[in-house]
């Protein structure tokens, strides 16, 4: 199951006991969108963005790694704390765009932290041709999909803090493996679940609300599938952020 919703990271990780997740895969603000001289892609609303472009911070990794058994966080050479979590970083990840280096404007490549004790890696992709972003720092499809085909096993529960464009929700649906994911723009809460409409089977939507969006796998539902524990604890999560959300609504409505 993939259950997205719509809140700060902080309240959906509080809700989870230490190391539920197997794999965390998070792309937080890197708070330069307003140090950069060109400041992102012109494209988009940069004021929108600019309100959630924050670096989180130490309490927002702490509980990361609680809720989390290994991480994989892009940006990590932000986040200068996180190289002190460990004695050494062997397994880095590079996303090498394939930019031409004459382009000052843009980074040729991104970096990821992880907890893993692998080789670090490095994945080719170009986006320069995609002219269908609906998010600043989008990244593709095809970053995820690599990311869950190196690092992830079957069965493994996946957790992305930072959802953006819903990418990774259309990369963990491709290959299986259960998501659950938050964001907090309004905006692109939507946008996300309008992407992923675009390439998910709608009998594959299980809830579809302001604040929550969630699809099952073919067969999920049925008890005598291997992801149906998955399923059922996703359903309560679910039951548990609709039941916290309509006491916040009663409070200020
Ligand atoms: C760098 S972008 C993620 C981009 C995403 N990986 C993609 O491929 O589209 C970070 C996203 O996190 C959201 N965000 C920022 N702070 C948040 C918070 N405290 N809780 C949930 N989402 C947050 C922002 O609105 C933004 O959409």
């Amino acid at each position: 199951m993939i259950t997205i919703t719509r809140e700060n990271n902080m309240e959906l990780m509080a809700r989870y006991p230490d190391n539920y997740f197997d794999l965390a895969i998070v792309d937080p603000p890197y708070g330069i969108l307003n140090k950069t001289k060109r400041g992102g892609d012109y494209k988009f609303n940069m004021d929108e963005y600019s309100q959630w472009d924050v670096k989180p911070n130490d309490d927002y990794f702490n509980e990361l790694l609680r809720v989390s058994k290994n991480q994989i966080i892009w940006g990590g050479n932000y986040f200068g704390q996180l190289w002190l979590k460990s004695e050494y970083n062997k397994g880095f990840i590079i996303w090498d765009k394939n930019q031409p280096e004459t382009l000052n404007n843009f980074s040729m490549a991104e970096m990821a932290w992880s907890s893993l004790d692998k080789p670090s890696k490095i994945f080719r992709f170009s986006v320069r041709k995609n002219r269908n972003k609906i998010h600043p720092t989008q990244k593709p499809v095809e970053l995820y999909e690599w990311l869950l085909k190196m690092y992830a096993n079957q069965g493994d529960k996946i957790l992305d803090t930072h959802l953006g464009s819903g990418t990774i929700a259309i990369a963990c649906y491709n290959a299986g493996l259960s998501l659950t994911a938050c964001e907090i723009s309004e905006t692109y809460y939507l946008k996300a679940l309008d992407k992923i409409k675009e390439v998910i089977p709608e009998s594959a939507i299980h809830t579809n609300d302001l604040d929550a969006f969630s699809l099952t796998f073919p067969e999920q539902t049925k008890s005598k599938n291997g992801l149906y524990k998955q399923y059922q604890e996703q359903v309560e999560q679910l039951r548990l952020f609709k039941e916290e959300r309509a006491k916040y609504y009663a409070g200020v409505r």
